[in-house]
């Protein structure tokens, strides 16, 4: 195909790669999106009932019993070619002797489990948990535990995610936009681009002149903004781009 052969030899000259992903990169593995209108986890299930502070502060044995269901579902899930083609990415461009950087929105640690090293969990991670309290990182001593408690204060643990109406981490950001100014090609891939403040990290990157690479078999918003624009699922066009 075309594109992947200039994305190739773009590939091979730049210095800085940043790739920035969504749910859309899992979905090859099984794992459930969250915005498409059929499959996405928000049309069958309403975030305000299982995503935010409130809801976990009324019903935390719901908001608890959802989140082990999608561990579940996630463990048993194995990273498909999208995600070994990222991890092989950074491995080139390692040996290119240029930076790679990968920003997830994900919480499936499927990028981990590929093979990247460089990866930044701007929504943190479903297998992690912290205090609804003091906010301390701790693992339950039995997941199975219906209540789990703080070993600190005795608080509820919850998981380590970013749930709506919080703050993401402002080291974790802070550091997602310092890559994004310093990337020569991004790549969007399997994103909405409509939940912030991660759908503006792009356009820290275009700013500098970055080229950018959107990979979503659906348009975004910040489609009419990218270089290219490939309608093709991640698994299928990534490996092409990393000739596995
Ligand atoms: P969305 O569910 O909003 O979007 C998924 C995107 O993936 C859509 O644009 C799909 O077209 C695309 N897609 C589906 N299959 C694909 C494939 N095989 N290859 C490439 N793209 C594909 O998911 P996110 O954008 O990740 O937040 O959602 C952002 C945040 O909203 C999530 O991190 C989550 C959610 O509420 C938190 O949990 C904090």
């Amino acid at each position: 195909m075309k594109d992947a052969e200039q994305l190739l030899n773009r590939l091979s000259a730049v210095h800085n790669v940043v790739v920035l992903t969504g749910a859309g990169i899992s979905a090859e593995s099984g794992v459930p999106t969250f915005r498409e209108a059929q499959s996405g986890l928000w049309a069958r299930y309403r975030p305000e009932e299982l995503a935010t502070r409130e809801a976990f502060a009324d019903h935390p044995q719901r908001v608890l019993d959802w989140y082990r269901w999608r561990r579940e579902l996630i463990q048993k899930a194995q990273p498909n070619a999208g995600h070994t083609a990222l991890a092989r990415m950074e491995e080139i461009i390692h040996k290119q002797g240029g930076e790679f950087h990968l920003i997830t929105q994900n919480v499936d640690n499927l990028h981990q489990r590929a093979g990247n090293q460089s990866v930044l969990e701007l929504h943190g991670n479903i297998f992690q948990f912290k205090c609804f309290d003091c906010e301390k990182k701790q693992t339950p001593p039995d997941e199975m535990i219906d209540l789990p408690r703080c070993q600190a204060c005795q608080g509820l643990l919850r998981p380590d995610v970013v749930w709506f109406g919080e703050n993401l981490s402002a080291h974790l950001l802070e550091k997602a936009v310092a890559v994004c100014q310093q990337a020569d090609l991004l790549f969007l891939i399997g994103t909405s681009a409509v939940v912030q403040p991660a759908a503006s990290l792009p356009l820290y990157a275009l700013r500098e002149g970055a080229f950018l690479v959107e990979i979503n078999p659906a348009p975004t918003p910040l489609s009419p903004r990218c270089d290219l624009t490939l309608r093709i699922p991640a698994g299928e066009i990534l490996p092409e781009l990393v000739n596995v």
